[in-house]
């Protein structure tokens, strides 16, 4: 009986024959999320992303870097169906999670959306109460059996979000009424809401200042123990705080995966090092 350590050695050997040459260092993980293989994404006759393979860690912070018009955003809206709404839209190629084919037609894309959820570049809470922003998500999918399931989610996804202690004596105001690193933390906490394995964020501090930036990114070291968490960032030093591998796009491919710590100190792509020696971006 092989063990497991042989078990993955031996598909890597298989699937290795499948890693395109553009892309260097271990697209492997033992305690794969997601995984996205020979992943092809066009809008109409145009090609975003060329024959991506990767996996994304358990219960680890995997940062997406590159140079603007790379792929991000779209390998990020793979992993949650989000470019099923944008017309001409069209992905080639197998998108799991754990053992689950995202693209499976006895999947529900609602549920997929609360298994992997998102934050957005701007922070964009429904226009409701804070307490309605957070309750939606439980509600339409039943997980809350009385009004105390309710308020303990609630207080549960805004304590997880850091935001507890600044809103509990004004839930029933306007989401839209916090600050812009608020709102931030809202729409997080309304992503935790619904039990996520996996949250999505696409740039999710560009829009703040350095303070409310410097507390999402604490609450994303503190959120990875829990959860599989994949940040699209323009800033290296953040890539740099926060995540335990980074990826760096160009132009629609994966050029290298690897530790966080050794694609910045010790990239083994010409392109990687002239993007994070900022020679171009
Ligand atoms: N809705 C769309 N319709 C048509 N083309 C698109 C659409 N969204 C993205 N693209 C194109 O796909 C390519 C990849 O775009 P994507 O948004 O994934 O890049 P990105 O790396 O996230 O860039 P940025 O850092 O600027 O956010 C780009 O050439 C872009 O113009
Ligand atoms: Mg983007």
């Amino acid at each position: 009986m092989m063990s497991n350590e042989q078990l993955i050695n031996t598909k890597q050997k298989m699937e290795d024959r499948l890693i395109p040459d553009h892309t260097v260092g271990n697209i492997y993980v033992e305690n794969a999320r997601m995984s996205a293989r020979k992943v092809n994404v066009y809008y109409s006759d145009k090609q975003a992303l060329d024959d991506v393979n990767l996996d994304i860690g358990s219960s680890q912070v995997i940062a997406f870097i590159g140079p603007s018009g790379c792929g991000k955003s779209t390998l990020l809206r793979c992993f949650n169906r989000m470019n099923d709404t944008i017309d001409g839209c069209r992905i080639e190629g197998e998108i799991k999670i754990d053992k689950d084919d995202v693209h499976d037609p006895a999947i529900d894309v609602v549920s997929l959306r609360a298994r992997v959820g998102m934050v957005f570049q701007k922070p964009n809470p429904f226009p409701k109460s804070i307490y309605d922003n957070i309750a939606y998500g439980p509600r339409i999918h039943g997980l809350a059996a009385t009004k105390v399931d309710l308020d303990n989610i609630v207080q549960y996804a805004l304590h997880r979000a850091g935001l507890w202690a600044e809103v509990k004596d004004r839930l029933d105001k306007p989401g839209t009424g916090l600050s812009g690193g608020q709102q931030q933390r809202l729409c997080i906490a309304r992503a935790i809401a619904v039990s996520p394995e996996v949250i999505l964020m696409d740039e999710p501090c560009s829009a703040l200042d350095p303070i409310a930036t410097a507390k999402i990114e604490e609450l994303i070291h503190e959120l990875r123990e829990q959860y599989t968490i994949v940040i699209v960032t323009h800033s290296m030093q953040q890539a740099a705080r926060v995540s335990d591998r980074t990826a760096y796009f160009h132009l629609g491919k994966l050029v290298e995966v690897g530790e966080t710590t050794q694609v910045f100190t010790n990239p083994q792509h010409e392109l990687t090092q002239d993007y994070i020696t900022g020679r171009f971006g």
